[in-house]
């Protein structure tokens, strides 16, 4: 069969996965250096994994996915910079003046993107920075910096990087609804300020059957913004046990994303987040469900696979 890599190239598009460093080698290294030509790193570059502790850095994982990726011929997302989750102990516990934690965000966006630079294509500069009715979210960032703190960190993650493509990047914002147009008044607004974004992630934790109807007309509506649009974090949930039914409606769900996507010039392609049911956060953080990749556990493609298939 050919690649999926390949049948998204023929359209302009990428087909990225997320990636867990130690599992790069056999069967899940051979899939993810054949199908994908981007990979995002699922945790090893956010802050608690690069700096454990203050001034004490790991970047073991997070360079062994790079040079991965450079040795099959990929790109690789930077995910990501500026959170309110997976922050080391020593910074979330801390009590920071404003001018401290503006010092900690410079200073971890230039020493991480500065050792990557030329070398990660793409960077989820800020995630998740809205709550679900379209307000910010309250955070370490937000509640010590304001709303600004957005701003500040494109601009200082262009400095450290001026190739690299910067993306605001968040959840439940792949239809038209409160969050999505918070975001897009968001970019609109840095757009005219001149504060340097090249586009949005769309994460797309989905459940089965409830893929959004606006999902295109919401892609579309970022582009004329004149941003770049990536699904960034695409999976698909199912209640377990799967059974047939589950899975051709999954593959019919997969096919409705990758069409959205096919259908947006600036839609630059889709990143699954994980490429196999055994290497997904979907049964962790939702118990009870799971099934969400095109790849079985014991890495047997399913119907999603084919539909991504028929979809490129
Ligand atoms: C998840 C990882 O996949 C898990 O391994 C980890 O335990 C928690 O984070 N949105 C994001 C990702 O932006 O970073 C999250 O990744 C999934 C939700």
């Amino acid at each position: 069969d050919t690649p999926l890599r390949d049948l998204a190239a023929a359209k302009g598009k990428v087909m990225g996965t997320a990636v867990t460093g130690s599992k790069l080698t056999g069967t899940y290294g051979d899939l993810a250096g054949r199908e994908f030509n981007w990979l995002t790193p699922g945790n090893a570059m956010k802050w608690a994994s690069v700096e454990p502790s203050q001034g004490s850095f790991n970047w073991a994982e997070a360079d062994q996915i790079v040079n991965f990726a450079e040795a099959h011929d990929q790109d690789v997302r930077g995910h990501t910079l500026v959170w309110h989750s997976q922050n080391p102990n020593w910074l979330a516990n801390g009590s920071w003046t404003p001018a401290q934690l503006s010092t900690l965000m410079q200073n971890h966006i230039n020493t991480e993107v500065g050792r990557y630079k030329g070398r990660v294509a793409a960077w989820d500069v800020v995630n998740e920075p809205f709550n679900e009715d379209g307000t910010y979210r309250s955070t370490l960032w937000y509640d010590g910096l304001g709303a600004d703190y957005i701003a500040s960190a494109l601009t200082w993650a262009r400095a450290a990087d001026p190739a690299a493509k910067l993306y605001i990047n968040d959840y439940n914002v792949e239809g038209v609804n409160a969050k999505s147009t918070a975001l897009y008044n968001l970019v609109k607004s840095l757009k005219e300020r001149g504060v340097p974004i090249d586009g949005v992630g769309l994460q797309a934790h989905l459940i089965v059957g409830q893929v959004p109807s606006s999902f295109q007309q919401n892609i579309q509506r970022f582009a004329d913004l004149g941003v770049d649009v990536a699904i960034t974090e695409l999976d698909i949930r199912m209640q377990l046990p799967s059974d047939s039914a589950k899975l051709t409606q999954q593959a019919a769900d997969y096919k409705a994303v990758m069409n959205a996507c096919l259908a947006v010039t600036r839609c630059t392609g889709v990143t699954v987040w994980g490429f196999t049911d055994s290497d997904s956060w979907i049964p962790d953080t939702f118990p009870g469900q799971g099934a969400a990749t095109p790849y079985d556990e014991n890495y047997a493609p399913k119907p999603a696979y084919r539909a991504i298939v028929e979809a490129l």
